[in-house]
């Protein structure tokens, strides 16, 4: 089996490869990115000399560089991902989201292969209450979530229309090593540990569902292997927050693991003017998954927590070669002679 993962280098995508890599051997994996500012290599450090695995740099909407490749499936990870990105302008989001999608779209309807596409629960919108299911209707209220909304109707559209054995994955918000600090998660650790301010937006108290990324990995290692076409599946945590308790609850951990006080991490809280658009609420019904695929999340929160704070704090030097830029020169060392 070889699987054309796209946007592999990112936080997801790289968690997703190594957990093919680990659980199916034999399988063969060829990573195709295009190196956005979230691309990192370094992601995949450990895996680059591994025999089933391959990078090849390029656009998902390359379709001549994409049929030049062998593969027998795809999974679909590549995109823009941060919302606030999408609000200061919104044309990387249609471009790669929309339009690359299609393009991919086009290379899988000719290969007649099996492709699973990885969406959002913010296509939904918001919530005040109750939960998204996967026939619930589409609103989305961001840029980047229409973008995705956008990539997902053409997905169907293509199953509809060309009968090509598609299947898309609704996750809530993910956390986990090797996650972007632009996102909430990372940003809060990195901050705390350099004394930095934590920006916490309007007053704190939109709700995020929090996921482990391997049990989003296996999620679609299950779906993948066993989802049925045309079907889409959310995935989910179970797991809400109100903002402000989870960046309360991740400065305590970051004070205990490293001597410093409580009050002056908490203290370095700081409200910030509002999202524009900000959706308060996300929560999805996950339980056609469990139904269907028997999938469940592994990881308890506190136990996940516990362990992605200890990562950033062993893994220092991955993100401050992110935050310095550095991380940008990987790339060219590791991969420059190869690839020309
Ligand atoms: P990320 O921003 O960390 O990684 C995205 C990757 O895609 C990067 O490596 C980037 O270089 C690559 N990429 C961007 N444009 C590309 C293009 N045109 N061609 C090829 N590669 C391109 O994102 P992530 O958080 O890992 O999210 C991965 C996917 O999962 C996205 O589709 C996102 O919408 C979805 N998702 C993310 C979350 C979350 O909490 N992070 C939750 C649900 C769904
Ligand atoms: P984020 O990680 O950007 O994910 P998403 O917007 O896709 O849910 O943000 C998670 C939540 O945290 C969201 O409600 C916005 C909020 N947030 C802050 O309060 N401060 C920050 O610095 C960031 C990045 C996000």
């Amino acid at each position: 089996m070889k699987i054309l993962v796209t946007g592999g280098a990112g936080f997801i995508g790289s968690n997703f490869i190594r957990h093919i890599l680990s659980a199916h051997p034999g399988y063969r994996i060829i990573n195709l990115d295009k190196l956005t500012y979230a691309g990192n290599l370094e992601n995949l450090s450990d895996v680059e000399n591994n025999p089933d695995y391959r990078f090849v740099k390029g656009d998902i909407g390359d379709r001549g560089l994409i049929e030049g490749i062998e593969f027998d499936a795809v999974v679909n990870f590549a995109a823009e991902s941060h919302v606030d990105r999408s609000i200061i302008d919104a044309s990387p989001f249609l471009q790669t989201n929309v339009v690359g999608t299609q393009g991919l779209l086009e290379v899988v309807r000719k290969r007649n292969c099996r492709f699973v596409h990885i969406s959002t629960d913010e296509v939904y919108g918001s919530t005040p209450d109750g939960l998204f299911a996967e026939d619930s209707p589409v609103m989305p209220n961001s840029p980047y979530a229409a973008s995705k909304a956008s990539s997902d109707l053409l997905v169907r559209a293509y199953h509809e229309t060309y009968g090509i054995e598609a299947i898309i994955t609704r996750c809530s918000n993910n956390y986990g090593p090797f996650q972007f600090p632009e996102k909430l998660i990372p940003l809060v650790i990195a901050n705390a540990l350099e004394g930095r301010p934590v920006p916490v937006y309007g007053d704190g108290r939109n709700v995020r569902d929090w996921i482990h990324v391997l049990d989003h990995c296996k999620a679609v290692d299950l779906v993948f292997h066993r989802g049925r076409p045309g079907e889409v599946y959310n995935i989910g945590g179970n797991n809400e927050w109100l903002n402000i308790d989870l960046v309360r609850l991740l400065l305590s951990t970051v004070a205990r693991r490293t001597g410093k006080t409580e009050t002056g991490a908490l203290g370095l809280i700081t409200f910030v003017e509002d999202r524009a658009g900000h959706d308060r609420r996300y929560a999805i019904d996950a339980s056609k998954i469990g139904r269907e695929l028997g999938w469940r999340p592994e990881t308890g929160f506190e136990e996940g927590m516990e362990k992605t704070v200890e990562w950033y704090l062993a893994n220092r030097e991955w993100w401050a070669r992110i935050i310095s830029g550095q991380y940008r020169e990987y790339y060219k060392v590791q991969y420059g002679q190869r690839l020309g």
